[in-house]
């Protein structure tokens, strides 16, 4: 299971009576997908992702010290202002699992406030960036009762933490790419936190694009968690996680040389292979729509027609990113405005590129 003690503090002996972080986090896009784990929360193959911009949390901790610290977690949650007891299952098994890592949480009572930036009901995932931005400023209360923290100790374990509510939030911390998951050509990487992309990368990748297209807007047919159980005793499960290592493998180089023809192969065979994935294990699903099917076919269309670099990627729903170089801005937007806003749920798509992680404000 690892050993994880570098990220456990000891319980401070001056600890703050009240005050207030506010923290946004981004979504990411895996471009190399996360999908199998092993307890707890750590990853059956690296991953690799695109951080966002303009998908993201926002969420506001408030915090006051209690007389005794409690035998229970105390906190209070909003959504969008209002009162979310949906959420507190979630946020309470988080506050379980990291708990050791984060021994002042029972020291405290908290009220956090959190909204999204995009439709909850847009079927985008709001664990990676919700969990991250609660974890980021968990992170910051921390630092103020643990000074001596460095920069470096202080975005691992923000990651670290981050993980352990949900994976993929774990790459959502730092930006524009991220690696979360131990690979050998990746120094310093990982299954117990993201970290950034270690090389520089390609000018090509500057800036780059990803419009959502919201295809299907519907609640989540297969949970997360879910999902990622159907890949234990999957017949393909131990092909699929020596492809993930060896498309990291290839993406690292890419990333790197710059190369946009090898970059769609290996994000589009990614996307596919995690739908082939849910296709094939038991019980089977297939989460893509007619539309995904129609987006996808004109994107290889066009991109036949016109030689652009144009490439799509899924998560584990219908929706469907739209990746492109910045160069590519206009004309893409023309085309996705004219041939594929109509596969869109009542028209609906969000314009988004890579971002820098998390911050505080
Ligand atoms: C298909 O991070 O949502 O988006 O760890 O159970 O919270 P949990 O899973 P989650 O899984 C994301 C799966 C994916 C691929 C990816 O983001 O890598």
């Amino acid at each position: 299971m690892g050993d994880f003690s570098q990220f456990i503090t000891k319980t401070p002996s001056t600890i703050p009576d009240k005050g207030t972080f506010s923290c946004t986090s981004p979504s990411n896009i895996a471009l190399v997908k996360y999908w199998g784990k092993r307890p707890i929360q750590l990853p059956e193959n690296p991953s690799i992702s695109f951080t966002l911009d303009v998908c993201k949390t926002e969420t506001t901790l408030h915090f006051e010290k209690l007389n005794h610290p409690t035998d229970d977690f105390q906190f209070e949650l909003f959504f969008e202002g209002k009162p979310k007891p949906d959420f507190k299952p979630k946020i309470q098994s988080f506050f379980e699992r990291i708990e050791t890592y984060v021994p002042f949480l029972k020291h405290f009572k908290f009220i956090i406030e959190t909204k999204n930036t995009f439709p909850h009901s847009s079927g985008i995932a709001s664990s990676a960036s919700g969990m991250s931005a609660l974890a980021y400023c968990l992170m910051h209360l921390e630092k103020g009762i643990n000074g001596s923290m460095t920069d470096e100790e202080f975005v691992n374990k923000a990651s670290f933490l981050s993980r352990l509510g949900s994976g993929s939030a774990s790459r959502s911390v730092e930006g524009p790419i991220t690696v979360w998951g131990n690979h050998n050509e990746v120094p310093g990487s990982s299954d117990a936190y993201a970290i950034k992309f270690p090389y520089s990368i390609h000018e090509n990748f500057t800036n780059y694009q990803d419009t959502i297209l919201l295809v299907d807007k519907g609640e989540k047919q297969v949970s997360s968690s879910v999902g990622h159980d159907l890949m234990h005793g999957h017949p393909f499960a131990a092909k699929r996680f020596e492809q993930a290592n060896s498309n990291v493998s290839k993406l690292k180089n890419i990333l790197i040389s710059g190369d946009l023809d090898m970059f769609i192969e290996v994000v589009e065979s990614e996307a596919l292979t995690l739908h082939a994935m849910m296709m094939t294990s038991l019980p089977y699903f297939i989460l893509m729509k007619p539309n995904t099917l129609s987006v996808i076919h004109k994107i290889w269309e066009y991109r036949k027609d016109t030689g652009s670099k144009i490439c799509f990627t899924l998560d584990a729903g219908a929706n469907v990113h739209v990746l492109y170089p910045h160069s590519e801005k206009d004309t893409v937007m023309e085309f996705i405005k004219s041939e594929l806003v109509v596969y869109c749920q009542k028209g609906q798509y969000i314009c988004d590129k890579i971002g820098l992680g998390a911050k505080l404000l």
